[in-house]
């Protein structure tokens, strides 16, 4: 079925279920096991669109809200939308965590259409109106000779990492990261206007770990934040297709069942701040992803973020993040003047070697997030 929208014609789809029946749909398995042999090359170019969203989809958002929505433009690519509807007016007032989030879902597309081959360029669209996309990616079939330059090389070899990158809050080993992967993860900044700033001295992560417990019980101790927080906090074994699942969290039994309602109603301030500056300071390297405070940067903040997310899981590395600081304005000021930023700190994140490795989060149904339907 087709329709137009913005004088764009767009091929709607009603089943997203990638030939999954509905009732067979797992959100913890069925979105990781997509399957590269299964890109339909024979089929139609919007089967093709269609297909790369299952990538898409896999990126990770401000605490798994998944707040996008697409549409697949027959002949020219995808539409990438914000759903305002999913946003934290606590955490995060400005949706600037939202909009990362999008950007983080438009490289995983990138990534995928490089893998298949299909030429791929981002055009942004910063009128601000929530009814037209924030980006199209602008996609050509798939080129018979394959691919050819270095940097489309690069985005393929990040490619396998989509499945296997979860965010892992377990404690990292000690062991240093060896400084020629630090350079590999330092050079996916590079070509963006986003800077991202590495620290691996101990004098300044314990300064940030401090910074990092101080704004954590600040935001503990207010009510508005509980409820934001809460508000997408599942149990451990949730049929819900978004949120964070205690296994998320290493919450196992009562704990995880009654997670959403201790920490809505609960300061938990002390607790889990003494637990994040350990993690802080131990952590083998610190990374800020910096940049202007713009709807434009941030998108590029999410790219960058997924960049180096891909990469630090084809280098083995783990990765989780301390974005307290950011998420406060007097903190976030404290953050950029300790660790010597140039712009806004936009992330923080740690990276090591963990042998505990990370519970997969859910995800909805293609169904629930390609529109049917034209906004207006
Ligand atoms: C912009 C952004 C901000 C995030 N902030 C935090 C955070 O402050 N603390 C945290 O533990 N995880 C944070 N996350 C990770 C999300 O909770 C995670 O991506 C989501 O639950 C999906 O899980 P996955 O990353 O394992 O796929 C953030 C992710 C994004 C994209």
């Amino acid at each position: 079925m087709k329709t137009t929208f913005d004088g764009i014609e767009m091929d709607l789809h009603d089943d997203g279920s990638g030939g999954l029946p509905a009732a067979e749909y797992d959100p913890l398995r069925t979105p990781y096991d997509v399957r590269e042999q299964d890109f339909p090359g024979e089929k139609s170019f919007s089967d093709q669109l269609w297909f790369l969203l299952h990538y898409a989809v896999l990126a990770p958002s401000t605490h798994n809200t998944q707040p996008w929505r697409f549409a697949v433009l027959e002949s020219e690519g995808i539409a990438l939308y914000a759903d305002y509807s999913r946003r934290m007016p606590v955490i995060d007032p400005g949706n600037r965590e939202l909009v990362i989030s999008l950007g983080a879902a438009l490289f995983n597309l990138r990534v995928a259409a490089a893998h298949f081959a299909m030429p791929c360029e981002i055009a942004y669209n910063l009128s601000g109106d929530s009814e037209r996309p924030v980006a199209v990616a602008r996609i050509a079939p798939p080129l018979l000779g394959g691919r050819s330059c270095p940097a489309e090389e690069e985005l393929v070899s990040l490619f396998p990492s989509i499945a296997g990158r979860h965010t892992n809050r377990n404690p990292f080993l000690l062991s240093r990261v060896p400084a020629s992967v630090m350079l590999r993860l330092a050079s996916c900044g590079a070509d963006s206007q986003c800077e991202l700033v590495f620290s691996t001295d101990g004098v300044v992560n314990e300064r940030v770990g401090s910074l990092v417990a101080e704004a954590e019980q600040h935001q503990w101790a207010d009510a508005g934040f509980r409820k934001d927080l809460a508000e997408w906090i599942r149990p451990g074994a949730t049929p819900e297709a978004d949120g964070i699942p205690g296994a998320a969290y290493s919450w196992t039994g009562p704990v995880a069942a009654l997670g959403q309602y201790a920490s809505r109603t609960l300061d938990q301030g002390l607790l889990r701040a003494a637990h994040d500056r350990n993690l802080c300071v131990d952590a083998p390297g610190l990374i800020a992803v910096t940049g202007e405070d713009s709807v434009l940067h941030w998108l590029e903040a999410g790219e960058v973020l997924e960049r180096l997310l891909l990469t630090v899981v084809r280098e083995g590395l783990q990765y989780s993040y301390f974005n307290m600081p950011v998420q406060v304005p007097q903190f976030r000021t404290q953050l950029k003047a300790l660790l010597g930023c140039s712009a806004w700190p936009q992330l923080l994140l740690r990276v090591g070697y963990c042998l505990t490795p990370p519970a997969p989060t859910p995800r909805k149904p293609l169904q629930d997030v390609v529109l049917s339907q034209p906004m207006q």
